[in-house]
């Protein structure tokens, strides 16, 4: 395992989620998901490479053969600096950011050498509340309405003050119906299960009690670096929906697709974990301009420092940083 995280790699990496942020807002509403993601990958990678990391790309756009950029295993930085995992979700949320609909993120973590659960492109059942409960409360062993009614009685409140946040997928059919069955809100999001999972950290805040459902595994894995900095508790177990996912799961060296990761099985030492707001959401604000000023807002989050930060940037146009 290498070193902790310098504290200057927090301003390399909020660099780099402005920067896809910024590039992807600019192809907002314009119902082209793929070159929004094309801009906010090339954006993403030119700057990781110029960063003094000897980094490897865990989590990416995909297999090296499909992805011509940030692939699973892609070098990245100039080799100076500490050997560092790189998960990257360059625009989560491709189909918000074309229809410019709430909560599209441009999102990174960086991690200690060997830290990061390598996931493979597949989905991931997850389970997510937010911090100061019993470890164990909730389990994807448990049943939705057992998990509920265990968030309810710990929270001393009854089950329908509970919201909980689900992808709205045909798959999740049957654990809706049996979550409003036993009697607590269903929020359903259209995409984005990253910000879904970060917002069970501030329920006052976002009304979003409990995250529950299949998603993407890579977001997953980003999902639980966000919550070992910020706290709160998440599970998650492989989910292959379709043949080729056995091979995938294969292809990374994962034969126990029963297995149940916490947060600590998928994120192991220091991470760095950064998500800048491309369309306004809860969260976090998208990219604004003003006149010749550009802003932006970005969630950054380093564990081994315990800094939890909203960073508000404001950058004139045309000027390089
Ligand atoms: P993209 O950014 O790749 O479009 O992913 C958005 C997302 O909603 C994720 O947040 C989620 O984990 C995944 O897609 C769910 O996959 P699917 O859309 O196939 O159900």
């Amino acid at each position: 395992m290498s070193e902790p995280l310098n504290q200057s790699l927090v301003w390399d990496v909020l660099r780099v989620t402005e920067v896809a942020a910024i590039e992807a807002a600019k192809l907002r509403g314009r119902g082209d998901e793929m070159a929004a993601d094309k801009a906010a990958v090339d954006a993403m990678r030119s700057e990781l490479n110029g960063l003094d990391i000897d980094g490897r790309v865990v989590i990416g756009e995909g297999e090296r053969d499909e992805a011509p950029m940030l692939f699973i295993g892609e070098e990245i930085g100039t080799k100076k600096g500490p050997k560092v995992d790189i998960a990257v979700d360059p625009l989560e949320g491709t189909t918000l950011c074309a229809k410019s609909m709430p909560n599209s993120l441009a999102v990174l973590a960086m991690a200690e050498g060997g830290s990061l659960l390598h996931a493979p492109d597949i989905y991931m059942e997850k389970i997510a509340i937010g911090p100061g409960f019993e470890p164990g409360l909730v389990s994807l062993e448990q049943s939705p309405t057992e998990n509920v009614k265990a968030l309810a009685n710990a929270k001393n409140v009854s089950v329908n003050d509970l919201t909980v946040c689900i992808l709205d997928r045909s798959r999740h059919g049957k654990l809706i119906e049996e979550v409003r069955e036993a009697g607590a809100a269903v929020k359903l999001i259209g995409d984005g299960d990253i910000a879904g999972v970060i917002q069970t950290t501030d329920s006052a805040e976002t009304g979003i009690d409990m995250y529950m459902g299949v998603g993407g595994a890579p977001e997953g894995v980003l999902a639980a670096s966000a919550l070992r900095s910020i706290g709160g508790q998440m599970e998650g177990r492989l989910t292959p929906l379709h043949e080729s996912h056995y091979e995938r799961a294969a292809k990374v060296g994962i034969e126990d697709l029963s297995k149940i990761y916490s947060i600590a099985d998928m994120v192991k030492g220091d991470v760095i974990f950064a998500a800048t707001g491309v369309t306004t959401g809860q969260m976090l604000d998208g990219v604004r301009r003003d006149g010749d000023m550009i802003e932006t807002e970005t969630l950054i989050m380093h564990v081994s420092t315990g800094s939890v930060r909203w960073v508000k940037t404001q950058k004139q146009v045309n000027i390089e940083a």
